[in-house]
């Protein structure tokens, strides 16, 4: 048989991206093996984000330019929000702009002698209307759920819970309605839904709808989770999607852990170098992953948290981690001040080799935004979790943390002032509370590593998916 491509389109965000390359690198290893089935990966990216990697030059990079005329009668004719604001828009904006795009290209290669069959398109589930068009061309597609199976059902409830009133979240309500708990998807209150507080509601619960169609309507379903950390919520989703394949396969970066992703930013590996001169244990890791921005009062008490906590941290700040025009200029003040406050127990930087980083011995805790990767990678490696969750999934993900697997303290919105930041990371760091939370972060580590052993659940899916697109 003649070898087959695989087509893998992955959201051009950093924590979209990370995922598919994980995958890419699962399933470029899993090619061939002596049963004469063999194939290649083809990324596909976008000229206005391109993704290439010149750490795998054995994969094809094709590059899909915009068609503008589709914005005419899509949600998205307007200017763009910043992402952390209303990703809604900027994801309807992006499936209207490339999906004729991508129907040309790909029916381009499908029509060419010279080019390999294509076998399947590996699309992030958020990219709908790729899976529309693939579905048109008479290709098989599957999704990629970047997320946790528990967002994922959350994404399946929407509508019930639109209906029932928890949705949209009304931030200005009572304290106590919002710790109301939403039966149909416990432990979550509703200020743990997925949302976002800015933008338009009805675009998101659309943005969800459509996200859940594409995937009842393809042919399978890759979520980047694992069998023994929500085996209630992989269930569900299989109950749901009885009629497609559904492969749990997390954590996707274990597979293959040294496979590079391609970062927005170089990563300063200088740190690694100064982690290794720390104790164990002692640092706080603090990253608010690759999107979220903070208003500039949030920022400073953060600075003040750290000093006050006493503990010596490595603290990610992108540029524009800082919100407003001025950003950058209060960005620059605090980090100075800080460095004096500290001296030299702290260490800034734009951008860090994470997974590296949350592997070293002397990382003892992580402040995060509960990002599902920065969540998942600190799992996979039994780093404790200080929670600041800030949109999205994220709250859902923390509220898992916290109350579901025990491994985090929390940060509450509501509470971000530097006395209770320095609080909770000494309470996570150290004492009893601490000493817990630390125990069971290794056995959640534990039980990740048996999961991608041979012996585990993400193994068996994982061999089952190459077995599936084997067959195609
Ligand atoms: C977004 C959403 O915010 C998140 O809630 C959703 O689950 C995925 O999409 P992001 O905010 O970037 O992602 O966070 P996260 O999911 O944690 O992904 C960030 C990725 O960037 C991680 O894989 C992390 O390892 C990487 N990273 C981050 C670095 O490599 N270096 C850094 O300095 C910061």
């Amino acid at each position: 048989m003649p070898r087959r491509q695989l087509l893998l389109f992955p959201l051009p965000f950093q924590g979209h991206i990370n995922p598919m390359f994980a995958l890419a690198a699962l399933l470029h290893s899993r090619s061939g093996g002596g049963d004469g089935v063999d194939f290649s990966i083809t990324i596909l990216h976008t000229t206005t984000h391109p993704i290439t990697s010149p750490m795998h030059p054995s994969y094809r990079y094709v590059s899909l330019a915009p068609v503008d005329d589709e914005l005419s009668n899509s949600n998205c004719d307007r200017e763009l929000p910043p992402i952390d604001e209303d990703a809604a828009m900027h994801i309807f904006h992006l499936n209207a702009r490339y999906q004729a795009s991508f129907r040309d290209r790909v029916s381009a290669m499908l029509e060419d002698a010279e080019e390999e069959p294509v076998a399947c398109v590996i699309a992030d589930a958020h990219w709908f209307a790729v899976h529309a068009a693939a579905r048109g061309l008479g290709v098989p597609s599957v999704a990629l759920r970047t997320g946790s199976a528990a967002s994922f059902c959350s994404f399946l409830a929407y509508p019930l819970l639109m209906q029932k009133g928890y949705i949209p979240v009304k931030v200005s309500v009572q304290e106590s309605q919002l710790n109301e708990a939403v039966e149909e998807l416990p432990p979550l209150r509703v200020r743990d839904l997925f949302r976002m507080d800015e933008g338009d509601p009805g675009l998101f619960a659309e943005l969800l709808a459509k996200v859940v169609a594409g995937v009842r309507n393809s042919s399978g379903l890759i979520l980047n989770a694992a069998d023994s950390m929500e085996s209630a919520e992989v269930d569900k989703i299989r109950r749901e999607l009885a009629h497609i394949h559904v492969f749990a396969i997390g954590p996707l970066h274990k597979f293959t852990p040294h496979a590079a992703q391609p970062g927005q930013l170089p990563p300063d590996r200088t740190c690694l170098a100064w982690l290794d001169a720390q104790p164990a244990a002692s640092v706080v890791y603090v990253s608010f992953g690759s999107l979220a921005s903070l208003p500039g009062k949030h920022f400073v008490e953060m600075a003040f948290g750290l000093a006050l906590s006493g503990r010596a941290f490595l603290w990610v700040v992108r540029p524009g981690s800082v919100r407003g025009p001025r950003g950058g200029a209060v960005e620059t003040k605090l980090l100075e001040g800080l460095e004096e406050m500290t001296r030299g127990r702290g260490r800034v930087v734009e951008w860090a080799p994470q997974q590296e980083v949350l592997r070293h011995r002397a990382v003892g805790a992580f402040w995060t935004h509960c990002g599902w990767n920065s969540t998942f990678e600190a799992i996979s490696e039994g780093v404790p979790l200080i929670c600041a969750p800030r949109f999205g999934d994220q709250m859902g993900n923390a509220r898992y943390a916290t109350r579901v697997w025990g491994i985090a303290a929390e940060v509450e919105g509501g509470r971000w002032e530097r006395g209770r930041i320095a609080a909770v990371i000494k309470a996570v760091m150290e004492g009893r509370e601490g000493r817990e939370i630390r125990e069971r972060a290794r056995e959640l580590k534990q039980k990740l590593a048996v999961s991608v052993s041979r012996e585990g659940s993400s193994h068996a899916g994982a061999e089952r998916l190459v077995d599936y697109l084997k067959s195609l």
